[in-house]
């Protein structure tokens, strides 16, 4: 009779009957973020295995656009470089800054702020290389904008250049028509 009345009572309860431990094993696991310590006795960073070396060129710091335009281009402007900016500006640039660079892009049409020309068309400046260095366009990806996103998880460092690259190269040196027909 009391195993009955129990079971009643757990029906009746459903919210008591769900907070018996069972229903709860799975959602008290503990969370541990990359590089934390498991070891609760010594928290924080985990140190790095013994002998660990830094690899370069994996990632870049930059304080802000300031700091980004005066980095120098490590990345020659060479055909394969061009070419490989190119596929990769298609990818993630032309959504809203258009095959064109112009802006026309089908994304950047919906959006509060229309994407920059990137051309020299450019009715804001005109590139040039002295007022506004490669630095600058790579810092635009790295950091983003207003409105742009970030690239900086996206692309590599060495992407990064090679679609500077290719915009100083196809995009403004070269009409914008031209330049969606030799992206292609
Ligand atoms: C989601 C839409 C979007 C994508 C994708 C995007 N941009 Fe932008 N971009 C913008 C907008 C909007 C602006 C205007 C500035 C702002 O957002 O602060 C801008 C501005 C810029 C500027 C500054 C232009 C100037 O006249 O000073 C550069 C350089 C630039 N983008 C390069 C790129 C490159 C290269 C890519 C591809 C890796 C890219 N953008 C992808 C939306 C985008």
């Amino acid at each position: 009779m009391k195993k009955l009345s129990l079971a009643v009572a757990l029906l009746v309860v459903p919210t008591w009957a769900q907070a018996w431990p069972w229903s709860q094993d799975m959602a008290n696991t503990i969370s541990i973020k990359p590089q934390e310590s498991v070891n609760p006795a010594e928290p924080g960073m985990q140190v790095f295995p013994k002998r660990s070396v830094p690899v370069k060129g994996t990632t870049v710091f930059i304080k802000d656009l300031e700091a980004a335009r005066n980095m120098s281009n490590p990345v020659p402007v060479d055909d394969a470089s061009v070419a490989q900016g190119g596929r990769l500006f298609t990818i993630y640039c032309t959504p809203c800054h258009g095959q064109s660079g112009t802006g026309d892009g089908l994304v950047g049409a919906k959006l509060i702020m229309q994407p920059w020309n990137l051309t020299n068309s450019n009715e804001m400046h005109s590139w040039n290389p002295k007022e506004y260095p490669d630095g600058y366009i790579f810092g635009y990806m790295t950091i983003g904008g207003a409105v742009m996103p970030s690239y900086a998880n996206d692309l590599s460092v060495t992407e990064r250049w090679q679609v500077v690259n290719y915009v100083r190269k196809v995009l403004q040196k070269a009409p914008p028509a031209t330049a969606a027909a030799q992206a292609k």
